[in-house]
């Protein structure tokens, strides 16, 4: 493709982080995990930070070490990756969907309020693109307490809500590394960020084994560790997220200049005094999605859709639950319109006129 989705960032500063890391650390464990673990806590303005071996398990290990059972339920969206509900599941809990708010895929408060119950012990929303969720609404609907907010920030490293990061205001906000993310590790990995230091070592804890010492394991734990190597990667581009963000904003301005005249195209929200998104992806709206994702890539633009499948509606989640078409019109409404658009930091204004023009040229050449 000549204009890709996305392009993830290695360059010779990351390779040298690397080398060194391998000829001068341990493998598992060594001083860049504990370095890189310090500087994302304070870049998210949070006391504590854990890192995993994927985004996943952060999810599922701060779940576990928040108490959140096999007799409890926790709500979340259906329009995600099946990651989100996949770590409630693997945490031994059940995931409840409440549906989205079409405009920007988020879940809808509204929704989210009709499915409380006594078995409900915890929310996890989805900063979904990159755009935060209305946290103050799922912060009340946790009521002081009674329930805890685990945040799906895997695509919103950096997002502010108000004034503060995405991530610090649930109990655990939860990130991953993989290689399209905003940043990444150079591979899978995930991190924990806590202001409580009892659940920060918890999670600590379970991602190594059940550890309390090098014999000693008190826990039934998992291996979810971030490798050093990684580590030091991450380090290397972490310096670099704030800028990188920066330019993602940048394009995104751009685009909905160049398209804000298109009536067949619906465009992601925009940023606001109150809520600053990282665009993880640009995802535009369309009904003829399908087509217009063909026409695009026939000119060598590459388009994503970001999820064609809600969760609810996924095999397993069908066969282990018994949901059916209908059950949450807004996730399955979105589904069959969202595209994403290329976006990456290095992506030139030249590029995105070139993907603005064949949007245009498709919307005006063919029939509605
Ligand atoms: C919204 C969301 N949640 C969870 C995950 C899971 O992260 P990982 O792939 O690192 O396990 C992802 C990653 O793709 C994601 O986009």
């Amino acid at each position: 493709m000549r204009i890709p989705l996305a392009k993830p960032v290695f360059d010779e500063e990351m390779k040298s982080a690397a080398v060194e890391a391998l000829q001068n650390e341990k493998f598992v464990m060594g001083e860049s995990v504990f370095k890189f673990e310090e500087e994302f806590a304070q870049f998210c303005g949070v006391k504590h930070a854990v890192s995993t071996s994927s985004g996943t398990f952060a999810l599922q290990l701060a779940l576990q070490a928040l108490g959140v059972n096999c007799k409890d339920k926790v709500v979340t969206t259906p329009f995600s990756f099946i990651a989100t509900a996949n770590s409630i599941y693997c945490a031994g809990s059940t995931p409840v969907f409440a549906d989205v708010n079409p405009k920007n895929c988020n879940i809808d408060p509204q929704y989210a309020k009709q499915v409380l119950s006594n078995e409900v012990k915890a929310l996890m929303p989805v900063h979904l693109y990159g755009y935060p969720a209305d946290l103050d609404s799922i912060m009340d609907l946790a009521e002081d307490g009674k329930r805890v907010v685990v945040e799906d920030c895997c695509q919103a490293h950096g997002a502010k809500y108000g004034n503060r990061k995405v991530g610090s205001f649930g109990s655990v906000g939860c990130f991953s590394f993989y290689s399209a993310k905003n940043m990444t590790v150079g591979g899978d990995g995930g991190m924990a960020v806590t202001n409580n230091e009892e659940v920060a070592n918890h999670i600590a804890k379970l991602r190594d084994c059940g550890r309390i010492s090098h014999y000693e394991h008190d826990l039934i734990g998992v291996t979810a560790r971030l490798n050093s190597v990684n580590a030091a990667i991450g380090r290397v581009q972490l310096r670099k997220l704030e800028d990188w963000n920066n330019k993602r904003r940048a394009a995104a301005r751009l685009y909905n200049k160049l398209l804000s005249d298109l009536d067949e195209v619906e465009l992601p929200p925009s940023e606001t005094a109150e809520l600053s998104p990282v665009y993880h992806l640009y995802a535009i709206k369309s009904k003829r999605r399908d087509t217009l994702k063909a026409y695009l890539e026939g000119k060598g633009i590459q388009c994503g859709i970001h999820y064609p499948i809600p969760i609810h509606l996924q095999p397993i989640y069908r066969q282990l639950y018994g949901y059916k078409e209908g059950d949450f019109p807004n996730s399955e409404g979105v589904s069959k319109k969202v595209l994403s658009l290329p976006m990456y930091p290095e992506l030139e204004p030249s590029q995105i006129e070139q993907v603005s023009q064949g949007i245009h040229e498709f919307c005006s050449q063919t029939l509605t």
